[in-house]
Parts: structure tokens; sequence; C-alpha cells
């Protein structure tokens, strides 16, 4: 059984068809790349995924055999579905520990607070911030450990499915190869993952398997390495604001 199962799921603004009939199925363990020009879809889809701020208008949407396309953001989190964002969101006047011990609490209200800080500095281990940060204000930080602090509070809820949207946007090649371990890193403890990125070769270097939107539709699906070769795909990216490969 797939571990997410979307079908069919359609979401319009005002006359804009952000997402029209887009299925596809994630098994549980891989890592799922999601790829598509600015605009194509690729955010909202998050959005109606995890309900945040809104559901699909139409389609079906199953995670683990239950059907959450019109269940509220927080219940859909606890049913063990993390994201992050496109940019960096954390609460900038709390600490590094806070904003990932928040995250911990929340997820996981039947745990012990001991229990709950422990959860909190594993994720924060898991995505390579060290403890000596652990003290200053999220603000401070430099934009890739504003990337992992997010990528810790996601970690802390100790999802089954993560959802991470443009993870590499704005890093450095470095900052970039490191983000690639540390995805790796994730996804060996057993926590399937979402992937959107603009960045072919990144995606080409983690999925399993590939979609890639065009406005809204399924341009294509499937093995990563056929799909950069088909025609369509090479079209839909010629002329795009942000490189390809
Ligand atoms: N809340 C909203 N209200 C109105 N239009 C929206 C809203 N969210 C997204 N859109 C529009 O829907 C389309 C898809 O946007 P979306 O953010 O999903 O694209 P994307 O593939 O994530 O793009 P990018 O690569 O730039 O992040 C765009 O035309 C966008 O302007
Ligand atoms: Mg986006």
């Amino acid at each position: 059984m797939p571990l997410l199962d979307v079908e069919n799921v359609s979401k319009a603004f005002g006359s804009l068809r952000a997402l029209d009939n887009v299925s596809f199925r994630v098994e549980p363990g891989e890592i799922f790349g999601i790829a598509g020009p600015n605009g194509s879809g690729k955010s909202t889809l998050f959005n109606t995924i995890t309900g945040i701020p809104f559901g699909p208008d139409r389609g079906r949407i199953i995670f683990d055999g239950v059907d959450i396309h019109r269940k509220a953001g927080h219940e859909i989190a606890r049913l063990g579905l993390a994201r992050t964002f496109q940019r960096e969101t954390s609460f900038d006047k709390l600490t590094v520990f806070e904003n990932v011990l928040i995250s911990a609490t929340y997820s996981k209200a039947n745990r012990s607070p001991e229990e709950q800080r422990r959860n909190a500095v594993e994720a924060l281990d898991v995505v390579g911030l060290p403890r000596s940060s652990q003290g200053r204000l999220a603000e401070e930080l430099s934009v890739f450990d504003r990337k992992c602090l997010m990528l810790a509070t996601a970690v802390a809820m100790q999802p089954r499915l993560l959802l991470l949207d443009e993870p590499a946007s704005g890093l450095t090649k470095p900052e970039i190869e490191t983000s690639i371990e540390l995805i790796r890193r994730i996804s060996g403890l057993g926590v399937t993952i979402l992937l959107i990125e603009h960045v072919l070769t990144f995606l080409m270097s983690l999925s399993q398997h590939l979609l890639v939107l065009n406005q809204g539709q399924v341009l294509a699906l499937g093995d990563p390495r056929s799909i950069i070769a088909d025609p369509r795909v090479v079209e839909a990216y010629l002329g795009t604001r942000k490189a390809a490969v």
C-alpha cells in the first residue's frame, strides 16, 4: 500500500487552475522528487496535502490508508506528516532549542517533558546544528542554519512523511552538498520524503521517483533518468527564471 495516494487533486484561485487533476503515489521509505517551473503548482500541492492553509477543491488524498483531504492542518500533522516552507520559517525571538521544543511538545503531547526535550536535542543533532547554538536566538542564525532549524522543527515531530519545499534555494554549492547528505540521513531514519526542487541535478541525486508539474498539470511521472531526457520536460524548463541544472 502506498504511504501517500493523491487522486485527481485540483485547486483553483479564481480562474487560475493552480492544480488540475494531479494524481501520484508515494511508496513508504522513498524520496519522491517534485519539479516544475515557477508557478507550476508545487507549493500549492504541499498546501493541499498538509491542509495549511487549505485543502483541495476536488480529489482525494489518502495518507497511510486515512482520508485526509477534509481534515484540519493540525489533525494531519498529528497523523505524522510534517513540512518545511520555501522561506525559512521560525519564531525569531525564541532560541534555537525553544523553537524545536515547541514542535516536539506539540506533536508528542502524550510524552513526558523529559522525552520531548530529548526529542528536541536529537532533532538538532540530526540536522547538525551544534549544541553550542541551542541558546542563540533564531534570528541570529545564518540562512543555512535557519533552514537547518526549520528542518529540525519538522524532524522533532518524528514524522512518517516529510515534505520539503525547495530546501536548497538560496544556498551555496557546499551548503547544497551538505543539504543532500542531510536529506539522505533523514531518509535513512526511515522517514519518507517528498522533495520539491527546481535544481534537477539535486533531485536526480536523491529521488527514486520524479513528478514534473507544468501549469498545474502532471507533465511527467516516473523514473528520474527517463524523465530528464523527455523533450517536453526540457522544453518546460527552457526560459524559466531559475537554472534547471
Ligand atoms: N493563495 C493564493 N492565492 C492566489 N493565487 C495563488 C495562491 N497560491 C498560489 N497561487 C498561484 O498559483 C500558481 C501556483 O503557485 P505555486 O506557489 O504553487 O507555484 P510553485 O510551483 O511553488 O512556484 P515557485 O517555483 O515559484 O515556488 C501561481 O500562479 C501562483 O501565483
Ligand atoms: Mg513554490
